[in-house]
């Protein structure tokens, strides 16, 4: 018995923020001044400290990640624009805004906007993607009423996608670069409470 807790005593993790899986890490896996870590799941990365890793407490058990989960956050195949539709493309973004909220916004002018945010590999938006709506006069309509107007704080570009300035209202921001440190994979599985 008393073994038994010694051992649940020792088990420490670390918590993914985004997926919330967690890894089995002991302050040794990370060295003295700690590790970069990245999740197998979702592909976030973060600095782990090893004085900040958490104690795996009575009544808490490590259990397979569920599948359900793991399929979230599994890189979604681009949406199919419909046939005759017509892209508009977005720009300025917030890179937290998700497809669901720019839906929200175009939802609210035109019918059935199809929204995709173009990604990285680790699904982080770029800042810019594509809506597509159901003819052009759905896309002026849009343009006229959401160019240059504020979406949770920044002042978004929405133009025709055959547009030829277009190039360079999407490679003028980049996403906040990942902490530093250097990358580790964790080689353990995810699990939760
Ligand atoms: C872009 O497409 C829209 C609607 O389909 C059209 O009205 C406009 O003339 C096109 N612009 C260019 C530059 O081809
Ligand atoms: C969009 O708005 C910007 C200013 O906010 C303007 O310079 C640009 O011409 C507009 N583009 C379209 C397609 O309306």
């Amino acid at each position: 018995m008393v073994m038994m807790l010694a051992l649940a005593e020792a088990i420490t993790f670390a918590n993914c923020a985004r997926c919330k899986a967690k890894y089995v890490l002991s302050p040794e896996d990370l060295g003295e001044r700690g590790s970069r870590v990245r999740c197998q799941i979702c592909g976030n990365e973060w600095f782990q400290a090893p004085s900040k890793l958490n104690t795996l407490k009575d009544n808490f058990y490590l259990a397979p990640y569920p599948e359900e989960r793991r399929k979230q956050f599994e890189p979604q195949a681009p949406k199919a624009p419909r046939p005759n539709g017509v892209n508009i493309f977005v720009a300025n973004l917030p890179f937290q805004a998700s497809e669901s909220d720019v839906d929200s916004l175009f939802g609210a002018v035109v019918s059935e906007p199809v929204v995709n945010i173009v990604r990285d590999p680790v699904g982080r938006s770029r800042g810019y993607g594509f809506v597509n709506v159901e003819d052009g006069d759905a896309a002026q309509k849009a343009i006229d009423a959401l160019n240059g107007s504020d979406f949770k704080g920044r002042r978004i570009v929405v133009k025709h996608s055959n547009d030829s300035s277009l190039e360079s209202s999407s490679r003028r921001r980049r996403p906040p670069p990942p902490p530093t440190g250097k990358s580790k994979e964790s080689p353990l599985e995810g699990a939760r409470r």
